[in-house]
């Protein structure tokens, strides 16, 4: 049985599916850097059989397609239907047929011990109801010596990409503080938490590389407003608790404290990352 607050939070990807996919070329470009480093540090390659867990509108499933190449595969798995659907056509677009999907939660995957060489998740393992559980099932379906591999955000301070608009908005509305498990953006900011995970769910060889790079794109703030207004389920549930006439001034003050990222056309955030692995113990 999913929790109730689990599948209010399914839900709410339920419903961000549609714009990661109506902003899908610019969060591509966004966030390539997360996909390559997460590549690297599981070390995918030509031949491989990988998992995504999480998988979204469709990364890293849709990189990894290409890296691992004909004589690899990449299955992509998610709960939520809506993000299924538009990775799954995104995939037919593209005319890959080395990619498989399941609709699943990493709680409980579909699939018999030792069949993937990798598994890994770009941005997924914050959401996960419980974390030790999920990384034992990776575990379970990949073989021995085999990489998991998760890349999620650093601390909140390094990635003004969102607390440029949270901290202006947290000032207009009585925001209840989250618990430190609370599944939320930033639950693996602290250095060594899912690396703790990783060990306590029966992983060796645990690394955490932290990761800097720009989130950069050649887009106006108006346009960041509307990707980041959108795409966020937190953020569309606090704008709706807004009343309208607060809207112009809110929208006003987080343009003034992120005028320094727009700068001639082009959006440049300092981005921080951490990507967390550890293999799969031999018996
Ligand atoms: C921030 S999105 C990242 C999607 C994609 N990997 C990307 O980087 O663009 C988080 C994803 O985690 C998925 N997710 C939430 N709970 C999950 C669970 N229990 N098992 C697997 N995936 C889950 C959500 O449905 C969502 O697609």
């Amino acid at each position: 049985m999913i929790p109730e607050e689990h599948k209010k939070a399914l839900d709410s990807w339920q419903i961000s599916a549609r714009y990661w996919d109506k902003y899908r070329v610019l969060i591509a470009q966004i966030f390539t850097p997360l996909t390559s480093g997460l590549l690297e540090e599981a070390q995918i390659g030509i031949g491989q059989k990988v998992l995504d867990i999480g998988g979204g509108t469709g990364e890293p499933s849709l990189t990894i397609s290409c890296r691992v190449g004909p004589t690899g595969s990449v299955t992509y798995t998610d709960p939520v239907a809506g993000m299924v659907e538009v990775a799954q056509a995104e995939a037919g677009t593209r005319g890959l047929t080395n990619i498989y999907f399941r609709q699943c939660s990493v709680d409980d995957l579909p699939f018999p011990d030792l069949l993937f060489d990798v598994a890994v998740g770009r941005l997924s393992a914050m959401f996960f109801a419980d974390p030790v559980k999920a990384v034992r099932e990776a575990l379970r379906v990949i073989v021995e010596n085999g990489y998991v591999s998760f890349v999620v955000w650093g601390p909140k301070e390094a990635n003004p990409f969102f607390s440029t608009i949270t901290d202006v908005i947290d000032r207009f509305m009585d925001v209840p503080p989250e618990g430190p498990d609370a599944p939320e953006t930033f639950r693996f900011a602290d250095p060594g938490k899912l690396a703790g995970i990783l060990t306590k769910a029966g992983a060796k060889d645990v690394t955490e590389r932290k990761l800097n790079f720009e989130i950069k794109a050649p887009i106006s703030f108006e346009k960041f407003w509307r990707l980041r207004t959108e795409m966020s389920g937190t953020l569309r549930e606090k704008m709706a608790r807004l009343a309208p006439a607060q809207l112009p001034t809110v929208k006003q003050a987080v343009a003034d404290a992120a005028r320094r990222y727009f700068v001639s056309g082009t959006m440049n955030f300092p981005a921080e990352a951490l990507i967390v692995s550890g293999r799969k113990p031999t018996v």
